[in-house]
């Protein structure tokens, strides 16, 4: 077993980020998540987060710090789509999700980076997504906040590296989640063809990889992007 450490989740009341909330409570660690509304799963601190306000982030830091100690792994999760096609897409639809998706990502990262520095010791898993390098019709805004993920990943890397901090990137695939449920059933199965495993996957599977990725045994794999993916997005 990797060593217990503290452990803080964006978006973990549901989806991937609560099975990744539940995977780090199951294998030992103190675990936090940050939530708008609902709970984290049994096991973990629930903290009123929102990410797209620094105050926000760094009052639900103070006070998992207070009850957990400092954060020694940090996943942020927390993300929203807005789809629409280019031509119909406004500002607010791109700008707002780039606010969530990789601002907000800016922000969770730069106050975890506080303690890590102090300790000399850190993980940080951004969940991007597979489109993020493989692009997507109806997905500029998404796509655009997912890829800014591996910059963000790999110059912190270059940063912090040398002070025991790693930065990798998560890129799930379709995930069976409600941001999934929610497409059209020919929709799915159109994109189950393409995909070389012939599935969405759980979020439980993409749980396992970031627990993997934050533990003693990944400690010189950084600044990676790693597929979680079925195959979709080989080569990108
Ligand atoms: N599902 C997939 O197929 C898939 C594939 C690739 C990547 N991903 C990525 O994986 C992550 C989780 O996705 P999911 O499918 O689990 O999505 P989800 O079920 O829609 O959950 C999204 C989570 O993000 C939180 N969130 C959204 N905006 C926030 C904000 N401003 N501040 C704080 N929390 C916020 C939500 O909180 P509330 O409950 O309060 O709204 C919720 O906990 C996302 O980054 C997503 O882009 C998902």
């Amino acid at each position: 077993m990797s060593t217990a450490r503290t452990v803080l989740v964006t978006g973990g009341n549901r989806g991937i980020g609560f099975a990744i909330a539940e995977e780090f409570v199951a294998a030992g660690h103190r675990v936090a998540v940050t939530a708008r509304s609902g709970e984290g799963p049994v096991g973990s601190l629930t903290v009123r987060a929102d990410v797209t306000d620094a105050t926000s982030v760094d009052t639900a830091f103070t006070e998992v710090e207070a009850a957990l100690g400092p954060v020694e792994v940090v996943v942020a999760n927390a993300g929203i789509t807005r789809d629409t096609l280019l031509m119909r897409m406004s500002e607010d639809d791109f700008t707002s999700v780039i606010d969530t998706n990789l601002s907000g990502a800016f922000r969770v990262v730069k106050r975890a980076s506080k303690g890590m520095l102090k300790a000399r010791f850190g993980r940080v898993v951004l969940i991007s997504s597979v489109v993020g390098l493989y692009g997507s019709a109806g997905q500029v805004n998404y796509s655009a906040s997912k890829s800014g993920l591996v910059g963000l990943a790999r110059s912190v890397t270059r940063e912090l590296g040398s002070r025991g901090i790693t930065a990798n990137v998560v890129a799930p695939g379709f995930i069976e989640t409600e941001m999934t449920a929610v497409l059209p059933e020919p929709q799915q199965a159109e994109y189950k063809r393409t995909i070389p495993a012939g599935r969405f996957a759980t979020p439980s599977e993409v749980a396992r990889v970031v627990t993997w990725i934050a533990g003693d045994d990944a400690g010189y794999i950084s600044g990676a992007v790693i597929p979680v993916d079925g195959g979709l997005g080989m080569g990108h």
